[in-house]
């Protein structure tokens, strides 16, 4: 444990390099990637170019010295993060590595004011918690290990079925090459692919969400072909799997993980919010629902560009309407002439609280959401604005965990 000096030094040298955060972080990825090129086979190189999973790193490793004796209040953020690591398939031994680069990137940016005082107590209190991350990450490694059907790290599947759902959605079915059993899941998790790109220096790992219920015996993942858009490239993996691998070729993915999951422990009505691909983890929700006979009631409202954009449209209909205690609505941002003829969809434009507020008769629900960004934001702003309480607010972003409050 800390002495109260070396507590007193980090928290008082919190804001001055929270200030310097954003600088720190860069150089720090800078120095360790110089260093040790190798974990470019883990790290995502497009949120690195953004800058997204600098600042995220740089505000966790903030709030978690800002809670340096009482870490364990912050359980619940480094069980998410500690998912996606061990989805990645990061170790014990990257974390010394991380540790020194960190250390190094401090020095470097905040010059003389980072005295030798200063840097001991940083390197004593990323210690304590490389550790709390160590351990969470080594009991989940050992769950995934050792649940039925269960592995650790990469295994291989076969991609059994590639199936268009959309102009931009395809879903990939993957069963376990080693034919062995297939672990079951908890639906809103998601898997890690290893993509081995021809031409590419590194391998990219992508996480995709499963878009299944947990009881087949293979996994279904749902990937939108991120096309190239004005500045922003093409999504590198995204192109990969569409235009480049198909049915029966091989590809690693690890077991799944995450904390997006059904709350079922209330008997409270349930609200799915999905923008775009965003629907992927709720089918797996909705599926399971529907495979339980549930008997609250389901709301299903997605929001798509238009029915060119629109994925798995049937398949929520069918289990819809299979139950009297699920309900379906869509919304199309811009719909096509075909869409206002067919009258295919129950609102033009966005999501919005007065058309939520139509649909549902009260805001005693949970609610789960998911999408871009943006309309993250305005599901989160939306249910704050109805006085949904923050423990029935339930969401996942696709990328590095980012802030819905401006
Ligand atoms: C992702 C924090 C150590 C590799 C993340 C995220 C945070 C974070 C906040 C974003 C999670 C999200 O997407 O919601 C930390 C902290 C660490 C630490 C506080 C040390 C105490 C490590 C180590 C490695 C690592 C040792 C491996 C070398 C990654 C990777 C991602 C990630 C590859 C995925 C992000 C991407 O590539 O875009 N980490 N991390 N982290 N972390 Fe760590």
């Amino acid at each position: 444990l800390l002495d109260s000096k070396t507590i007193d030094i980090i928290k008082s040298t919190v804001p001055v390099l929270a200030e310097h955060g954003k600088a720190i972080t860069t150089r720090f990825y800078q120095m360790m990637f110089t260093n040790h090129p190798e974990l470019l086979h883990i790290f995502n190189h497009v949120n690195q170019k953004q800058g997204k999973q600098q600042q995220a790193l740089a505000n966790t490793v903030y709030t978690a010295a800002q809670y340096i004796d009482q870490l364990e209040t912050l359980l619940p953020a480094v069980k998410q993060i500690a998912h996606k690591h061990r989805s990645l398939g990061v170790k014990a031994e990257h974390y010394p590595i991380v540790g020194e680069h960190l250390l190094l990137a401090i020095k470097d940016v905040l010059g003389d004011a980072a005295t030798d005082e200063i840097i001991n107590a940083w390197g004593e209190a990323y210690g304590v918690i490389a550790d709390v991350f160590i351990s969470v990450e080594q009991e989940m490694y050992n769950e995934a290990a050792q649940k039925p059907g269960g592995w650790d790290g990469f295994r291989e599947f076969i991609i059994t079925k590639k199936i268009e759902e959309s102009d931009v959605i395809t879903s990939f079915y993957l069963k376990p090459k080693d034919e062995g059993n297939l672990s079951s899941f908890q639906p809103g998790q998601y898997i890690t692919v290893k993509a081995v790109i021809p031409g590419e220096d590194y391998t990219h790992l992508r996480q995709y969400s499963l878009s299944d219920s947990p009881d087949k015996d293979y996994y279904r993942i749902s990937v939108k072909r991120e096309d190239r858009k004005e500045e922003i490239p093409a999504g590198i993996v995204s192109t990969f799997l569409h235009q480049q691998v198909s049915e029966g070729d091989t590809i690693e993915i690890t077991a799944p993980a995450g904390d997006f999951i059904l709350q079922e422990k209330e008997k409270r009505p349930v609200v799915f919010l999905s923008g775009g691909v965003g629907q992927t983890p709720m089918i797996s929700m909705l599926k399971t629902l529907a495979k339980k006979n549930t008997t609250t009631d389901v709301t299903y409202i997605h929001a798509a560009i238009n029915s060119s954009h629109h994925a798995f449209d049937e398949e929520i209909r069918s289990i819809v309407n299979e139950s009297e205690h699920m309900s379906y609505y869509v919304s199309y941002e811009q719909p096509t002439a075909k869409d206002h003829q067919a009258k295919n969809y129950k609102k033009e434009g966005y999501v919005d609280l007065p058309w939520l507020q139509s649909i549902l008769k009260n805001n005693d629900a949970d609610f789960y959401f998911c999408g871009p960004v943006p309309f993250m934001k305005a599901m989160n702003q939306a249910l704050k604005e109805w006085n949904v309480a923050d423990d029935r607010i339930h969401f996942e972003f696709f990328g590095p965990k980012g802030s819905l409050e401006n």
